[in-house]
Parts: structure tokens; sequence; C-alpha cells
């Protein structure tokens, strides 16, 4: 299928060329030091690629939400050293007021990390001002941080139209792996959506019952639907007030044949914490008044990998229990490992994303299993809603208007 945006192919000769290089190094610290460096590694094929096609590559990001104010504390300073390092190759630091000055100075094949976009007002409004000082700054744009795409920024959208603009490698792999998944999937689809609060996921869940085969309500959000169910969830985390949004979910799906699956079994206890001793499993019409649901029981587990297997297509966001407290992993690990065999297999086609759903993946052992496994959160779920991301639809005007 012919795709609506250019890519580093399309670029020609980039030998001594300025390209900007939207990235999203926006990751965790701890210590001072990066936590989790999967958006570093997810940032270094497209500036690697581009600095060994000898162009002059500038890296840009933000970093955390600076508000439009230069802070010290949001410096993207402190990402150069742990860029250099998962690059494999110098990367120099390059603050806004010497910018102009020091990319004029660069050589073919240099990397350059310029300061956190968010320390200008006019990069989250999109401000001509900010879109034209960025844009002077290069000759090609390439946009490489779909986790970022969901924000109409200077940076992420404004620049796209004011010089060629190209879909960097990882917003590549993240658009093809998004379309096989929702936009031209195999059927039958499975979507697993989990989490604490249904009113977190609305949008999503709507979105998804007209497109899916097989909707699995998971986490926390699946006590309101069983309680519009007409289940007693005893003081399970519910939101009681959403119970007939719940029901009209429940109509939009019986509509479209979309199949909702729901646990009748769960894990209960009296108590959040690890292993407590009030742990048991019950059908989901036992919970006692005293008891929460904390995790999809056995026999729901394995019927849904039934389900699975029964599927072409798995997009998962969120996890089935509160799966940061053992036992109630259980679930959410059974269901990675299995989606994880079935991909293996070459049955199914597994794309996940989201904080959660990747750090449960990452528990398990399985994210190299998985068909792709998206590094956006917010975007992720955005796209799940079937919203436009402007970030990527700059890139398709462009495309298409060129
Ligand atoms: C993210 O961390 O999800 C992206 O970098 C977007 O960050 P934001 O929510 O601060 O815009």
């Amino acid at each position: 299928m012919a795709r609506s945006f250019k890519t580093l192919d399309d670029m020609g000769d980039v030998a001594g060329k300025r390209v900007l290089v939207r990235t999203d190094l926006n990751v965790p610290m701890a210590d001072g030091k990066v936590s989790d460096d999967t958006r570093l590694r997810a940032a270094a094929p497209t500036i690697a690629e581009l600095s060994d096609k000898g162009a002059v590559v500038l890296v840009l990001a933000h970093f955390g939400r600076p508000k439009g104010k230069p802070d010290p504390t949001m410096s993207l300073a402190q990402v150069t050293q742990p860029l250099t390092q998962v690059l494999g190759r110098e990367v120099r630091f390059v603050d806004w007021d010497s910018a102009p000055d020091a990319v004029a100075n660069l050589s073919p094949g240099d990397i350059a990390l310029i300061e956190n976009t968010r320390f200008h007002a006019g990069e989250e409004q999109n401000a001509t001002d900010v879109i034209d000082m960025i844009a002077s700054l290069g000759e090609f744009y390439v946009n490489d941080a779909f986790s970022a795409a969901h924000r109409a920024h200077a940076s992420t959208e404004g620049v796209a139209h004011r010089l060629p603009a190209f879909a960097g490698r990882q917003m590549e792999a993240e658009l093809d792996a998004l379309e096989k998944a929702l936009g031209n999937p195999g059927h039958p689809v499975a979507a697993v959506v989990g989490g604490a609060k249904v009113s977190t996921k609305l949008d999503v869940l709507k979105h998804l019952v007209g497109r899916v085969d097989h909707l699995v309500i998971g986490g926390g959000m699946a006590n309101t639907f069983l309680a519009a169910r007409g289940v007693d969830v005893g003081k399970s985390l519910c939101e009681h007030e959403l119970v007939p949004t719940a029901e009209a979910i429940f109509e939009a799906a019986e509509r479209a044949d979309c199949t909702i699956h729901l646990p009748y079994d769960v894990v209960v206890a009296k108590e959040f914490a690890a292993d407590p001793p009030s742990l048991r499993t019950c059908n989901v019409h036992e919970v006692a008044p005293d008891e929460m649901i904390l995790d999809i029981g056995p026999s729901a587990t394995e019927a849904l990998g039934d389900v699975l297997k029964t599927c072409r297509t798995l997009v998962w966001n969120g996890p089935l229990g509160a799966f940061e407290t053992r036992p109630f992993d259980t679930a959410t690990m059974a269901l990675a490992r299995t989606a994880a065999a079935l991909t293996r297999e070459g049955s199914l086609v597994s794309v996940a994303g989201g904080g959660d759903t990747v750090a449960a993946l990452n528990q398990a052992g399985v994210s190299d299993d998985m068909t792709f496994v998206s590094t956006a959160g917010g975007a992720f779920l955005e796209w799940m809603q079937g919203k436009e991301l402007p970030g990527v639809a700059a890139l398709s005007r462009e495309h298409l208007a060129r």
C-alpha cells in the first residue's frame, strides 16, 4: 500500500546538508541518571544513518514540561552523554543562544543536540517566530518522534510546513505497525484495553467497538462494566457514575458485532498488598462486600488465550490486573506470554503500547517477541481513539502537497 509520508529513502543526497531531526528524548531520570534508555535507542538509528550519509545532524527534542522558560533541571545537556553512549559517537550539546553560530561551524557527519525546545514559550503555541527560528537552522526536517506527534507544537508540526519533511526510521516503524494493527488489519482483531479507570479510556473503547471483533476489558475498568451487567463488585475500584456509559458501549458493540469479554472468575482480596492473607479466586458473582477485584482469574485468562488463538491481530494497551503488586501480575504475564508465543509462531500480529503495557512486557521478558512495541504513551492512546495526530498529519499533508 502506498504510504502517505516520505522517509529517509526519499531524501536524496544529504551530504553536507543540515538536517533537523525531531526526536523524543523525554526519558525518565532517577538520581541524575537516565533510568530507561528505550527512547534514546529508538532515536539512534535515524541519527546514525543521517550522520553516516554525511548530513549535519541537528537533534531537536523536548524534556519535561518547563512551561516556556529555561529551567536548568530540564536541560537536555544532561541527556547528551547518555545519547553519546547509546550512539557510540560524539554528540555536542548546543544551547539556543549559540545555536546559529554553532550549527554553521559543524562539519558533515557531526551530531548536535540542541537545547529543550520547550524553553521557548512559542514552542507549545506553535508560534510563527519559533517555527521560523527553528526552520532557519536546517535545510531538511525529519520527524522521528511519534510519541510526541499528538502535540501540535512548533518542532513537531509547524516546522514540517517550512522545510522538506520526512519521517525518521522510528516514526516509519510506528506508522507501519499501527497501520497493520488498526488501519488495515488481518481479522479477527482483538483489542485488550486495561488500566485503572474507564474515564481515561472511554474514547478508546468507543472507537474500538466499531473496528475490532473482540474487545477484552481488563484492569479496574472491567469492574465498571461488570457493575453494568449487574455484578456486585464489592469494594473494588468502580466508577459507578459511568455505568450508563458502559451500557451504551455494550449496545454499540452489539450493533457492530464486536464481542466484549469480561472476566467470569477473578482474584480478590480484602486489602491491596503483596500476597495478602485474604487472597482468593472466585466466580465474579461471588465477590464479598469487603473484597476487591485485583486480577482476572485463571479460567478467564485461559479463555482469553483461546480467543487470541483465533485472532490474526492484537492491539494491547493496559494491564489486566494490578500488575505492579504480586500476585496480581499473573493474568497480565500469562497474556504477554501467550501473545508472544502466537506472534513467534506467525499466527498473530501483536502491537502494544503505553507505559504500563511496555513495563509488563519487559517484566515478562517478551518485548522482543511482539510484532511491535510502541514507545508512545499519550500518542498511542490518541491513535487508539482514532484521532488524527498533528505531527503525523503534517508529514502526510506536506507529502501530498509536494
Ligand atoms: C511523552 O513522554 O509521552 C511525550 O514525550 C510527550 O510528552 P508530553 O506529554 O509532556 O507532551
